[in-house]
Parts: structure tokens; sequence; C-alpha cells
């Protein structure tokens, strides 16, 4: 826009004449007016609406704390473990930055979790809203790539075997496995090399990729506008004369307080685990890891931390026997297609799919496919906005078929990550193979039991 055409800086505060000089040269008040001070949001948002801007603020820690931490920390194999000790004892404050980091890092999950189930009570996925989401799942790759990344830096034994797990998944791979997996160290074991491209990684390049996907992710959700609890678009009822939504309130004061509120809160809860348990029962620090890594001695369990665990869960789940299970799972899915869809082209398609699937899983040993639901498990996300048909967005206006579904997936995903932080048994084998059905299952029947739901008819405008 040119500078002439702008609107001027109003008000009489002592910046004024600065405020001007740099809104002349940049579009400052623009940017102000249309992401807060002028950015409409539905006036009745709850609780759940916090945590997009908390995961801001962790965003925000993270990388503050991260910067101190790299003034200390060595990413050397010899001096790593020995550095992060002498940010705990020597460096002035070194302990605060270095827990602050690490429950950080927890409390990202914990934030981000919350925010994604927000989106899928209230239908936050469906359009317009699909690249917003979108957005955000990549967003979700990347912490968990970050948080991967990060978890090598102490060189401990759970950093050094974990790592080691993980990697070694990629060997399963027909073909290319083995050679990926060394590539990826850069090693025949993890070591140096691998620890000083992940140091790269963690500090650098995804912090990078993270910053503009964020800024992507408001930028995509402020072109269409927020969703809210009931679900129904408030671009749909204006004012005839101003232009504005009848139920919107403007972001800058109404939700910059609120979201203060929230931040307090946050701060509180944070600052207790941070000063009373921040290794929180070995959940946010794993015991393991306060051993200096041994390539020599394996730990007798190795665990991933909580946040990966339900995908750690569905991996050790895909047993031999669970291949039976999945097998009649793909031959009843197929068809299910076949006798509900009316297009014959998609009814081959499916039938098509199926023979290969069955196929694989004859020819192609259980391990393999164990990495590819682990995959397919935090993939699946992406597809909810065309997965879900029913009329209405917000969970206030769904059935109860939809209210159980998605009650037993939370439930199933709780257990498999509970499953997942444990060794391995019989029984708890058997669980997170049921669980692991029920996982995917809430996936691929959705465009079905979302159909058949006894909706409610959504109100004109919203109810607060
Ligand atoms: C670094 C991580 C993330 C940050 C900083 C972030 C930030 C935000 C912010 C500030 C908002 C607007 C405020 C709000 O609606 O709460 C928002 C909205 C949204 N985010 Fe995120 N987000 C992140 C990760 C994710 C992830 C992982 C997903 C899902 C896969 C996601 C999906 C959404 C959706 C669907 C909305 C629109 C919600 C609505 O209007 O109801 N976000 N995000």
């Amino acid at each position: 826009m040119a500078a002439t055409q702008k609107q001027p800086v109003t008000g009489a505060g002592p910046f004024n004449g600065l405020l001007t000089w740099v809104d002349q040269r940049f579009p400052l008040m623009q940017l102000w007016r249309e992401h807060l001070a002028e950015y409409y949001a539905p006036k009745n948002f709850n609780f759940w609406y916090y945590f997009g801007s908390l995961s801001l603020l962790v965003l925000v820690l993270q990388i503050v704390t991260g910067i101190f931490l790299t003034m200390h920390y060595k990413p050397d194999a010899a001096q790593a473990f020995a550095s992060v000790e002498y940010i705990m004892r020597d460096v002035p404050l070194g302990w605060l930055i270095r827990y602050m980091h690490s429950t950080g890092a927890s409390a990202f999950f914990i934030v981000v979790y919350l925010h994604m189930f927000r989106g899928l009570m209230y239908g936050s996925y469906r359009q317009p809203r699909e690249l917003v989401w979108i957005f955000g799942m990549v967003i979700y790759l990347c912490l968990m790539a970050e948080a991967f990344f990060g978890y090598l830096l102490p060189w401990g034994q759970m950093s050094y075997w974990g790592a080691q797990v993980i990697i070694n998944l990629f060997d399963a791979l027909p073909l290319i496995g083995p050679d990926l997996s060394l590539w990826i160290r850069g090693d025949y074991v993890v070591s140096d090399a691998t620890l000083n491209r992940f140091f790269a990684f963690h500090v650098i390049a995804i912090p990078l990729v993270l910053l503009g996907l964020v800024a992507a992710h408001i930028m995509a959700l402020h072109e269409v506008g927020s969703n809210n609890p009931d679900g129904i678009e408030i671009k749909k009822n204006k004012d005839p004369q101003t232009g504005r939504p009848l139920d919107g309130i403007p972001f800058h004061p109404y939700y910059t307080v609120k979201d203060i509120l929230g931040v307090v809160v946050f701060a509180a809860v944070f600052a207790a685990i941070l000063f009373f348990m921040p290794e929180f029962g070995g959940y946010f620090l794993e015991y393991n890891n306060f051993i200096p890594a041994d390539p020599l001695k394996t730990p007798s369990h190795i665990a991933p931390v909580w946040y990966f665990t339900p995908y750690y869960s569905i991996l050790r789940a895909t047993t031999e026997g669970f291949m039976w299970y999945l097998g009649a799972g793909v031959i009843g899915y197929v068809a299910l297609i076949i006798l509900s869809v009316k297009e014959g082209g998609m009814k081959l398609l499916a039938a098509a799919v199926g023979v290969v699937l069955i196929a694989g899983f004859i020819f192609i040993e259980a391990k393999v496919w164990g990495v590819v639901l682990m995959g397919a498990a935090v993939m699946v996300f992406f597809l909810l906005p065309w997965l879900d048909r029913s009329p209405v967005k917000s969970i206030r206006y769904k059935g109860g078929l939809f209210k159980t579904v998605l009650a037993i997936f939370v439930i199933a995903f709780f257990v498999l990550g509970y499953f997942g932080t444990q060794p391995v048994t019989t029984a708890g084998t058997v669980v997170s193979q049921v669980c692991t059905m029920i996982y995917f299952a809430f996936f691929a029947l959705m465009p079905w039991y979302s159909k058949m739901d006894q909706t409610r008819p959504e109100p004109q405008r919203v109810t607060g």
C-alpha cells in the first residue's frame, strides 16, 4: 500500500512521531490492525482457545532458553554429557535454563495436543480451514523431529539408545533401508558424526522451518477467520453499515487480555513443575539419561519420552500374529467400501489397494509394517478435513455416536501412550493391538459414522 493511502497513526502518544516515521516505510500499523486491533474473532472463545497463544509462548521460551544452552553446550561425543553437567552445576542459573528447556519440551507437546484436540472437537480442520490444519500438522511433524534431535544432545544412555532404536527402524525398509539408516547416522553406529548433525538440525534447521510454518499457520487462519465452539462462520452475519461480523470482537484488547490470564496460569503450573519435580517422575527427563552414553551397554528397557509413546506402542503392537487381524480389518474395510460407494472406479481402486496390502502383509515382514503403521498413525491426521462428513462442525451439535467414538479414541490414545512407556508384556501387547485397531478405525470409519450420527441443527448466531 502506498504511504499516502495509509490510515494515519491516531492518538496522542509520545511515540506517534516515531510510529508515523516507521509506518511510512514499513506496514507496521497495517499489520497491527489486520492481525490484532481489527482482527474480528468470534466472541465465544472458551478455555480451549488458550492453547494457540500458549503454543506460541512455549515456542519463544524454547528458542530463548535454547540460545543460552548453546552458549555452554558442546556438540562433541567426548564432551556433550559433561557440558550438560557443567551447565547444571557451574553455570550461574544454568540448572534453571536447562530445566526450563527440558520441561518446556514436554509443555510444548501438552499444549499442542490440547490445541489439536480443540480442533478435533470443534471441527476447526474443516472447510475453509483445511490449510490451517495442514500447516498445523506440518508443524507437529517438525516438533516431533525437533524433540527427537534434541533428545540425543545430552548424550545420556537413553539419548544414545533411543536414537539407535529409532534410526534402526529405517533399516527395516525394503531395498534402501540399510543405506538410509547409515546415511542418517553418518556412521555404522550412533556416534560423534550423528551428534553433530542432530545438533545442526536441532538448533538451526528445524527452528527456522518451524518459525516460517507458524507464521504461515496464523496467516492462513487470519485469511479465513477463526472457528469457534459453535462451529459456525461469523462472517455470514455482518453489520450492514460497518461490514464487521456481528458476533466478532477485536482480538486486541479482548483476547490479548484473555490470553494474558492463560499465560499467568500456565506460568504458575510450569514453575511448580520446574521447581518441584523437573523430571516429573521420569516422564519429562528419564532416569537412564543421567548416565553417560555407553555404546557397549544397552539399557534393559528403552522407551521414548511420553509424547511419542502412543506411536511407539503401535510399532511394538505390530507382531506377526497381529498381521492376521490387520488383514481381516483390510478385507472388511474393502468390503464396506464396495458395498457402500456407487462409483465403479472407487470400488475397483479399493479392491486393488486391498489386494496389494494383503499381498504385502504376506510377503513383507511384520517389522516393516510396524514402521509403516507408526508413520501412518501420524500422517492420517492430515486427512481429517476430508474424512469428516458431518453436516455440522462442532461437537456441540454432533450426536451421541460421534461423541462416543471420540471418547473411545481418546482413551485408546492414552492407553497406547501408557503401554509405550512400559516394558513389553503379553497382556500389554494384546491391549495395544486392540487400541491400534480402535485408533485406525476412528479415522477409517469416520466418513460413515460422521454421516450416520444424529446431529442437531446449528444456530444462526453464536450462543456464547
Ligand atoms: C508451534 C505450534 C503451534 C502454534 C504456535 C500454533 C498457533 C496457533 C494460534 C496462535 C492459533 C490462533 C489461536 C487459537 O485458535 O487458539 C492457532 C489456531 C489453529 N491451530 Fe495452531 N499452532 C500450533 C500447532 C498446531 C497444530 C499441531 C495443529 C493441528 C495439527 C494446529 C491447528 C490449528 C487450527 C485448526 C487452528 C484454528 C482453530 C480455530 O479457529 O478453531 N495448530 N494456532
